[in-house]
Parts: structure tokens; sequence; C-alpha cells
């Protein structure tokens, strides 16, 4: 059995396998601290909500940080922004410790294969992805899994574009990052991050329009539409105007990097995902967007993720388990030459 594990800056998601289906563990990276009683201790262990104990009380972890934050009306916090661990956020590593711990759950098998989801360098912010990269390896190793780290946009080609032979181009818009990667048989020639997502989104919606934060990311997720007709002043008006603005700086970077490499002379499809991804109209702008760039490489289908928000980990597990069958079919290969000797 394999597993993939698509750690961002807003959700952590493990995909498996369960017969013939792919299955999905999420939970929200996030917590919330609460002064602790035993009476509240009490009641989070029978409704089984996680949680961590610390010095000044207890801190209340994923999905559950979430819901408890909008009845006792506190920010949830984050562990992660820009897709990295957060350097603002002392506690940041065990909390993720137990997030990923519950959504991924102990290996079944001896040496299962795991493929962990990692943001590429970002090219528009002075950050270095090496410590995040390399602290979620060690703990999901930590874990007893065999653990391999992919690009994001790598596991985003993975996921949608086994057509293709695993050629073209992933984009994963999240909420701390997108990222994107070119690949060439499953081979990737250029990877790269940009620190702008749905959180850049919110915070600019926030900034024009004096709304908080966390209602502007509300409207967001449950208005789920990007209109044509900008009605000007409102949220809905202000959010498409900051969607457009992030696909064309997305695609401006992605020219921009092009030009730094030589790529073969094929027609490359692109896939694009992430839960940024998910409102009404934003692929078909995004894709007239591109269609209109004048890209340096030729671009032949253009698609929308079938299930965006889960691309990255069903990619990731498509990786483990490409993986894992490579370990078999090599081990096989090795017992018949020693049979032959
Ligand atoms: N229905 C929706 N409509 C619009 N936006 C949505 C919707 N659901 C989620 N989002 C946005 O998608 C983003 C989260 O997407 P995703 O889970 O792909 O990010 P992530 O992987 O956690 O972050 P990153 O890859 O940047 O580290 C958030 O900005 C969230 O507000
Ligand atoms: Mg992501």
């Amino acid at each position: 059995m394999a597993k993939g594990l698509d750690i961002g800056t807003m959700n952590i998601i493990c995909a498996e396998k369960e017969g013939e289906d792919v299955v999905f563990m999420q939970q929200r990276n996030a917590f919330m601290n609460l002064d602790s009683n035993d009476l509240t201790k009490n009641m989070l262990d029978t409704s089984k909500v996680l949680y961590i104990e610390e010095e000044n009380g207890i801190s209340l972890l994923g999905e559950d940080a979430f819901k408890f934050a909008t009845i006792f009306e506190k920010e949830a916090r984050r562990p992660m922004s820009h897709g990295i661990i957060s350097p603002k956020e002392k506690e940041a590593i065990p909390i993720m410790k137990l997030i990923v711990e519950r959504v991924l759950g102990k290996p079944r098998t001896k040496n299962e294969v795991l493929c962990v989801s990692t943001p590429a360098d970002p090219i528009d912010v002075d950050m270095d992805v090496l410590y995040h990269k390399k602290t979620m390896e060690a703990l999901a190793k930590g874990m007893n899994y065999d653990t391999h780290v992919i690009d994001e946009g790598l596991a985003v080609i993975y996921s949608e574009l086994s057509d293709y032979n695993f050629t073209g181009v992933g984009i994963s818009v999240g909420a701390g990052m997108t990222n994107v990667t070119l690949a060439y048989l499953g081979t990737p020639l250029m990877s790269f991050s940009i620190g702008r997502g749905g959180d850049w989104i919110d915070e600019q919606v926030s900034k024009s329009t004096g709304l908080p934060k966390e209602h502007v990311t509300h409207t967001k997720e449950k208005n789920s539409k990007l209109s044509k007709q900008v009605k000007m002043g409102s949220p809905e008006g202000a959010l498409t105007i900051y969607y457009e603005a992030l696909m064309t700086y997305v695609i401006q970077n992605l020219n921009k990097r092009l030009a730094k490499i030589t790529p073969p002379k094929v027609a490359f499809p692109v896939a694009v995902a992430g839960g940024s991804a998910l409102p009404e109209g934003f692929f078909e702008i995004f894709e007239k967007k591109l269609r209109e760039s004048k890209l340096r490489v030729e671009i032949s289908k253009i698609k929308l993720a079938k299930d965006p928000l889960h691309a990255v980990a069903r990619g990731c597990l498509i990786a483990a388990r490409t993986q894992e069958e490579g370990q078999k079919t090599g081990a096989l290969t090795q017992k018949k030459e020693k049979e032959k000797k």
C-alpha cells in the first residue's frame, strides 16, 4: 500500500487507495489557543477533538480549531504561511506533527511508500523552502514511512496528465502560493512558485474594501463565483479583480521562466488545480488569458483538474504507487538474477 500527502498552507490532505477508489483524509492546517480546565479537557476527550496541552492552556488543532474559532469569535492561527512553516509560529512543528499523524495514520506495511508534496523555490519572495522540505520529510520518516518528496506542480501533472504521458504544465493555485512545474515524460524541466494564492486575494480584497479578511475568505468560498460583470464597490467585484490579477501574474512569471530554458519542441497540455481554482468562472478566464498570452511554448489542451482541492494529494499517491511498483519489480529482477547464478 502507498500513500500521498499534500501539506498545504490551509489544508493537509492524505490520499490512499481503498479497493478501486481513492479516499482522502483532510484537516485544516490551523490551531487555536484556549484556557484549559479539566472540564474542557474531558469534553474534548469524549468528543475526540484533536488538541495539545501547553503551559498556558490548550491548543485545538485542525478542523476543530476552525470550528471553535467561529464559536469563540477568535482567530484560528496557521502553522504555515506562504507555503512553508511559519517562522512566526514557534509551535508550528509539534502542531503540524499531530495534524499529519491524524490524517496519515500509521503505515500498514513495512516500508510503506509515502510521497509528500513540497513547494518549489519561490521567485518573487525572499524565502527558502529547504528547511520546510527537510522538516516535513523528517516528520514522515519519523512515522516509519519510506518517504519521497515531490514538487507540488509535478503532483498536479501526475494526477491530471496521465493521458499525455506526464508531459505538460501543472499549476496548483493554493492558499499561500501558486506552484508551477513543466515536465517532459514525468521529468521536471522547470519548477517554481510565487508567493501569491488565495490568501493574497483575501488580503488585497480586505485592504481595498475595508472588510475583515475572514469575512472576505468566507464570502469567497461561499459564493465561489467569478462574475464577468464586475459590480463596482462590492466584495464580489473586488474578488474578480484580484483573481484576474493573480492569473495574469502567474502567466507572466511562467513566460519569464520559460525564457530561461530550452524545452522540447512539442505542444504542452496544461492542468490547473488547487482550492483557489474552485470558483465557477475561474477556468474560463484562466484559459482565455493563457491562450491570449503568446506563451513561449505551444499549448495544446488546457484543463481544470477533476477535483481541484484533492489533485495534489492524488498526484502524490500516484507517484508513491509508481515508486512502490518500481521497487517490487527491482526486487523481483534481483531475485531472478540471483537464482540464475
Ligand atoms: N469553494 C471555494 N471557492 C473559492 N476558493 C476556495 C474554495 N474552497 C477553498 N478555497 C480557497 O482555496 C485555498 C486553499 O486551497 P488549497 O487547499 O489548494 O491550498 P493549500 O494547498 O493549503 O495551500 P498552499 O499550496 O498554497 O500551501 C484557500 O485560499 C481557500 O480560501
Ligand atoms: Mg497546495
